[in-house]
């Protein structure tokens, strides 16, 4: 039987503006409970043992949204940055981000480059945070990057492979996610690791992001095992039939 494994999960945190409007406040109200369960998370994986955890924090379709908002999540971001950072490298976790960082506002990239730097000897829970990701745009920069590569005569046609690809990914560093959550009932990967959730389990909570918890997560992870079992099974009844 196959044995399960779980090295990456990766989250859509989604919800923190109708969570908000529940409760009649600003969508900004959501945004700030939405890190605080971030951070309860992170310490839950790492704590647990997992390798990878990849956070959606900022796509690059939410530039679109109202100014005001936009400059909040950075604020939020940065003060993430520079209040956790002990913090990671305390707990042994090392931090990373995906999306194009030069699009976000220098003292951020700043703060990104510093926190990565200070914990980039830690061998525990490898965090990802997807800033201004898109994974299409992704997509186009490893192929720019890869034609660049093909025009220079530095490989072949042939040469142009699956692990290729995936070795100009954002994500070269990381597996691709066996398990991504997306909270709040919405059922879609909205332009999130298109090429490396080809294989992931999906799992599609009703939980607004702030109401999220570290018992949400465990169930996530279980059915996660649960669905692995089960393909297991399958995977063992067609061997015997080949006997
Ligand atoms: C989705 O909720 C959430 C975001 C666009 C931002 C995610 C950011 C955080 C959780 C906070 C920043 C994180 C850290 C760790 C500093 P939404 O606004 O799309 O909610 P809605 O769909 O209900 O409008």
């Amino acid at each position: 039987m196959m044995a399960a494994r779980l090295e990456h999960v990766a989250i859509i945190m989604d919800g923190n503006g109708r969570w908000a409007q529940l409760r009649n406040k600003p969508r900004t109200y959501g945004h700030i409970k939405g890190a605080r369960v971030a951070k309860k998370i992170i310490t839950h994986a790492a704590n647990a043992g997992l390798k990878n955890l990849t956070l959606y924090a900022f796509s690059t379709e939410n530039w679109l949204r109202p100014h005001e908002e936009v400059s909040f999540l950075m604020l939020l971001l940065n003060r993430y940055l520079r209040k956790e950072t002990d913090n990671l490298v305390k707990k042994n976790i090392r931090f990373d981000v995906i999306g194009e960082i030069t699009k976000l506002p220098k003292d951020i990239q700043q703060a990104i480059e510093n926190t990565k730097k200070l914990t980039a000897r830690n061998t525990g829970l490898y965090l990802t945070f997807a800033i201004s990701y898109g994974s299409r745009q992704e997509i186009l920069l490893a192929v720019q990057n890869i034609a660049e590569k093909f025009k220079n005569n530095e490989i072949d046609k042939n040469q142009i492979t699956e692990s290729l690809m995936t070795s100009h990914l954002m994500t070269s560093q990381i597996p691709d996610p066996d398990l991504i959550i997306r909270t709040s009932g919405e059922t879609r990967l909205s332009n999130f690791m298109m090429w490396q959730a080809s294989y992931s389990e999906l799992y599609f909570s009703e939980t607004l992001w702030p109401d999220f918890t570290e018992i949400h997560f465990d169930r996530c992870c279980q059915n996660y095992f649960q669905r692995e079992r089960r393909y297991g099974r399958v995977i063992g009844k067609n061997e015997e039939s080949f006997v």
